[in-house]
């Protein structure tokens, strides 16, 4: 069932190109996106005067690209929130608000309890779900299955990136009905999100240099994930993605919060990964990690750039195919989860079957 592979993480992380193919091709016509097979109406769209993205963990991080993507392209607010805090809290939600709940089980108990709180205000429920007939999906009014097929491993790989591919098409679709992005915008989007598929491919090809420079990780006790803007919202799911197969401690921080505090946690020889594939804020985001750097820290920097020799910036470089800003999340994400499994697998751990942790959360 490995197809060869050593584990199941690894097997899904190249899985990545077919699973988003199998999302996002029956969701486009023309170029443009298409939900009729969905049976999302038009009129879901309309009229929508928030949204609130609710789910748990790795969905809930694919929620915030989706926040950052249409707050940034469509100017509607978005709210993430958390599920199990949703739930217990106020909600300021109205029958105009949409609500989007993203889960690839479909099953976790709190991302549930609070779509059915969410349903109280607002019939504007949509969900984001992977696995079929699941209780999220069969309890939203509408439902868009990823179709990333069956995810087995405890971490969420190829989960996240359909998620993020899904919210790309509903933002999108946002955009067109409520005249907020005209049509050759979204066909250029979408022309661009065909390419992704192939985008990682060619990132998986640098495998063996990411397993390398793992060795140089297996020995820390923390390590530090920093961006901004998308990169930010990355820097938390790679963060997550390292704590729970290798055990190791990890933060991720917006890369000019730093400075507010935590870089006194910076000395010697910490790994902090960095991420400036954002053209609006990378020269910040490069100032950001001289700083870190001149306090010693290990830096391997991902970006667009074809090489940096520069010693005061990295130790070592990442390069990305350049494409437009909102698509270097698919490539850096898989980065940052072969980081992950490499890191996990040279400490000894297995990464399919981290401790303390199940697949789908049932109970509070
Ligand atoms: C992390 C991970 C978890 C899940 C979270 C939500 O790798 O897998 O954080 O993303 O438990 O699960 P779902 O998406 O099934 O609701």
């Amino acid at each position: 069932e490995k197809e060869g592979y050593p584990h199941y993480m690894i097997k899904e992380i190249h899985e990545q190109p077919r699973a988003i193919n199998r999302t996002i091709s029956p969701r486009i016509k023309d170029s443009l996106p298409f939900f009729e097979d969905d049976n999302i109406p038009d009129s879901f769209f309309e009229d929508c005067s928030d949204i609130t993205i609710i789910a748990c963990g790795t969905a809930m991080y694919a929620g915030m690209v989706g926040k950052t993507f249409i707050q940034n392209k469509l100017g509607i607010p978005v709210n993430v929130a958390i599920a199990s805090e949703f739930r217990y809290e106020r909600p300021v939600i109205t029958d105009k608000s949409m609500v989007i709940v993203v889960s690839q089980s479909g099953e976790t108990i709190d991302t549930l309890e609070a779509l059915r709180l969410a349903k109280k205000y607002t019939q504007k429920t949509l969900s984001v779900v992977n696995v079929k007939g699941s209780s999220i999906a069969r309890e939203s009014n509408y439902v868009l299955y990823t179709h990333a097929g069956p995810e087995i491993a405890v971490a969420s790989t190829k989960a996240y990136t359909v998620q993020v591919a899904s919210m790309y098409l509903l933002g999108c679709k946002l955009g067109l009905v409520t005249n907020r992005l005209s049509v050759e915008d979204a066909k250029e989007f979408i022309n661009n999100l065909t390419k992704v598929p192939e985008m990682i491919k060619t990132v998986l090809t640098q495998e063996d240099k990411v397993a390398e420079l793992t060795k140089r990780m297996t020995n820390a006790t923390n390590a530090f994930f920093i961006g901004r803007g998308l990169d930010y919202t990355l820097s938390m799911e790679g963060s997550l993605k390292l704590k729970e197969i290798s055990y190791i401690h990890a933060e991720a921080y917006a890369a000019g919060e730093l400075k507010h505090g935590t870089i006194a946690l910076i000395s010697d020889g910490v790994p902090v990964i960095a991420i400036a594939t954002q053209d609006h804020v990378y020269s910040k985001v490069i100032s950001n990690i001289r700083e870190v750097k001149a306090r010693g820290a290990y830096v391997t920097l991902i970006s667009k750039d074809e090489v940096i020799t520069d010693k005061t910036i990295c130790d070592v470089h990442i390069h990305i195919p350049p494409v437009a800003d909102e698509f270097t999340i698919f490539e850096s994400v898989v980065i940052l989860q072969m980081i992950a499994y490499y890191t996990s697998t040279g400490r000894g751990v297995n990464p399919d079957q981290p401790r303390n942790l199940a697949k789908s959360v049932t109970v509070e």
